[in-house]
């Protein structure tokens, strides 16, 4: 371990050898914990990067949890901090995992972040965003912007006239919202080729929809914090990402896999472990490392299967993934007799949320009412 009394210190020492952490603090003169990670996610991308902040600055601290992995309040617990380290540190090791590299390595087209997502995140990172800009910049993009206001007009939103004009969708809906739609329908396009006609690249998009917005509704409904409410529409549209890489890129050998899973009931993660060592929950998680998403998104896209092994000490992303692909397989074949049997129990018990099943249930429900 090494200690610093300074931004410029820590950024000295970062730069002679290599190291897997950083611990910052928020307030410190001249250049602020923000301040520091921005240039450490910069310079050292592979450090994990870690905030320790106290009740004051609501904005800084906001802004640093975007450039975090994690953030602990103070004064720090030691066990908490180690704890912390351990799982981010389980994390990492999935994410370097060999089979996932061997895959990786297989993959002929590692898909990379859309210029249109790129450029919708560099107006409302701008002084000034302007919903107007936004709304032109997605309208560059005419299937996309079909696609987006078919999504947008659908009962899920609960939007009461029909929006025909992208700004309007941007201001009726929040940036968030229309960034996560942003990124999955085009991502989604991308992938969705006629050469597939095997897999239902639409089922898959509207599960995707559906969990996503079950997610956010458990967010709110467990008053998380308002940036994992703005995740939890991004978690939801990826956690089924790796099926995306796998249906392209191993095209015979998953084609299998999916026939197996559906005349014999396995899960089909199990299944993807036995041939490739990994599963659609890592390799999808990997990917959205690789685009630089922010942690939780992460987590809870890796372990929505099994989320006991995440040592998740909150309930968070994760749990509210977790329960909404599991609720949304109430209408899909393999849980037809409604009992949410791919929840893990005993990691929601351990979390003390094991009694608010029912009400989550009963949210969800209520949502997937409306859609119909
Ligand atoms: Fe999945
Ligand atoms: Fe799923």
């Amino acid at each position: 371990m090494r200690f610093s009394t300074s931004s410029a210190e820590a950024l000295e020492i970062l730069s002679a050898e290599p190291f897997d952490v950083i611990v910052s603090d928020l307030r410190m003169p001249q250049m602020d914990g923000a301040q520091l990670l921005a240039e450490v996610k910069r310079l050292h991308p592979q450090v994990v990067r870690i905030i320790l902040s106290g009740q004051v600055e609501q904005e800084t601290t906001f802004k640093s949890v975007q450039l975090a992995h994690q953030s602990l309040s103070k004064p720090c617990d030691v066990d908490i901090l180690k704890h912390t380290l351990n799982k981010l540190f389980g994390l990492r090791n999935l994410l370097v995992d060999e089979s996932i590299k061997r895959i990786v390595s297989q993959i002929e087209t590692l898909p990379s972040l859309p210029a249109i997502y790129t450029e919708v995140i560099n107006e409302l990172h701008a002084a000034d965003p302007s919903v107007k800009k936004i709304g032109d910049i997605i309208a560059t993009d005419l299937a996309m912007t079909a696609k987006i206001l078919q999504v947008v007009n659908s009962a899920f939103f609960g939007l009461v006239r029909k929006i025909s004009d992208p700004k309007e969708a941007v201001m009726l809906l929040g940036t968030e919202t229309i960034k996560a739609l942003v990124l999955s329908v085009k991502i989604f396009s991308e992938f969705n080729q006629k050469k597939y006609t095997w897999f239902n690249f639409d089922e898959l998009f509207n599960h995707s929809m559906s969990v996503s917005m079950f997610a956010q509704t458990i967010s709110k409904e467990e008053r998380l914090d308002q940036y994992l409410v703005n995740n939890a529409l991004m978690a939801g549209m990826f956690h089924d990402l790796g099926k995306l890489i796998l249906v392209t890129n191993f095209q015979e050998a998953y084609q299998k896999i999916l026939i197996v899973a559906q005349h014999e009931g396995q899960h089909l993660w199990e299944l993807e472990n036995d041939q490739f060592g990994t599963s659609h929950a890592e390799i999808g998680a990997y990917l959205m490392g690789l685009w630089g998403l922010d942690y939780p998104v992460i987590e809870a896209i890796a372990y929505h299967h099994c989320p006991g092994k995440s040592l998740a000490a909150s309930t968070g992303l994760l749990t509210a993934v977790h329960f909404g692909d599991a609720y949304d397989r109430l209408k899909m074949t393999e849980d037809s007799a409604g009992k949410l049997k791919q929840l893990d129990r005993g990691y929601l018990d351990n979390l003390g949320v094991g009694h608010r099943l029912d009400d989550w249930q009963m949210v969800c429900q209520n949502l997937a009412e409306r859609k119909v």
